[in-house]
């Protein structure tokens, strides 16, 4: 079995932050977004990793690698021809993908836990497709299932009255039948090749399309509360063994629950970290308080302020004094103290599509 991961796309809806860094390689616990699923995949014994990036995508060929650390080998695919939806993703990868089985992973999809025993039910009843469901308030953001005693008999994409309240999640598992099914679908009413019409041609043509309903599990929508929650969620999961303290903690110093602490990193004076939290390499914490399900990249210096529940990227520097909540703070940002200024107010330098409530 092989596997396909899509890592393209523009991901507009996260503006400013995307357009320096492609969503995918957005740090979730301090970890590539993209990096989350390969583990995932390799984890369930898959080896050989297709993975879909636009033309020209350098960086994420530089960030991922050729696979070597996590013993899977990986192969790049440009996606050809334009965005052309979701099903055309895979069909771009078809000389990748031969005739072997695969499961195909949205990168932009975070879930808890392992895909083995969804691959593991694939590889014992053998259908020639299976569905990851998940239960959601909004299934018309989706595709969604129409099921009848207990079997799905269709799949609609992002239906205005959708027929059940489960959403079909971007983890996917198919044999080569995908491609007898491509030949049959058109674009829809947005230009796109539908992955649900994939799904829905399947089970009218007496091909077998089997589910899993999964639970816990986020979507990216593009929006910058999601990728809260998905770093929340991850934080959630880290275990007592993969908090380690590398770093220099004072003794004045607090630090409750699980806390990773990277290399070279400082902890001063009168702090309070309460876990979960990760802080990567050298980076300075004084007299300030990290709050729960915060992830500090690398170089970022936190003097006499506060956060919590936040994603901060590398060479972050948060001088304000103030409690900083919910924030997603890019690459080589400062957040520093108004207190002093003549005239007295918020001085700001902020890039396009940015947010900043104060
Ligand atoms: C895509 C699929 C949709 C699926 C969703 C899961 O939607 O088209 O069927 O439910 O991923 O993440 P998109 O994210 O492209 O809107």
């Amino acid at each position: 079995m092989k596997a396909l991961i899509a890592a393209g796309g523009h991901a507009t809806r996260l503006r400013p932050i995307t357009l320096t860094i492609n969503k995918h390689l957005i740090p979730l616990a301090n970890k590539p977004m993209i990096f989350h699923a390969i583990e995932k995949i390799a984890n369930a014994g898959i080896s050989e990793i297709g993975i879909n990036i636009n033309p020209g995508e350098i960086e994420i060929r530089q960030v991922v690698g050729n696979g070597s650390r996590w013993g899977v080998q990986i192969t790049f695919i440009e996606q050809q021809g334009g965005p052309l939806g979701v099903a055309h993703i895979v069909k771009n990868a078809q000389s990748f993908l031969g005739e072997d089985d695969f499961v195909f992973y949205l990168g932009d999809n975070i879930i808890l836990g392992s895909i083995n025993s969804f691959v593991d039910k694939f590889r014992n009843e053998r259908p020639n497709c299976m569905l990851a469901l998940s239960k959601v308030r909004d299934p018309q953001r989706f595709g969604v299932p129409e099921m009848c005693d207990g079997r799905i008999v269709r799949v609609d994409e992002k239906p205005q009255a959708p027929k059940s309240n489960f959403a079909v999640t971007g983890i996917y598992i198919y044999d080569r039948n995908y491609f007898k099914a491509f030949e049959h679908i058109v674009p829809s009413g947005r230009g796109e090749y539908e992955i649900s019409d994939i799904h829905t041609w399947l089970i009218q043509n007496g091909f077998n399309v089997g589910y899993q309903e999964i639970t816990g599990w986020w979507k990216d929508t593009g929006k910058s509360e999601d990728l809260l929650e998905g770093n929340q969620l991850l934080l959630a999961e880290m275990t007592r063994e993969e908090a380690v303290v590398e770093g220099e903690v004072d003794p004045e110093a607090i630090v409750h629950g699980r806390v990773k602490i990277g290399q070279g990193t400082v902890i001063k004076g009168r702090c309070l970290i309460r876990g979960p939290v990760t802080i990567g390499e050298n980076c300075v914490i004084e007299n300030s308080y990290i709050g729960p399900y915060t992830s500090l990249g690398n170089g970022v210096r936190v003097i006499g302020s506060e956060i919590e529940h936040s994603v901060v990227f590398d060479n972050v520097n948060i001088h304000c004094s103030k409690r900083v909540v919910d924030a997603l703070i890019g690459k080589n940002v400062e957040l520093a103290s108004a207190a002093a200024n003549m005239p007295v107010g918020h001085r700001l330098v902020i890039g396009d599509n940015s947010r900043v409530e104060l």
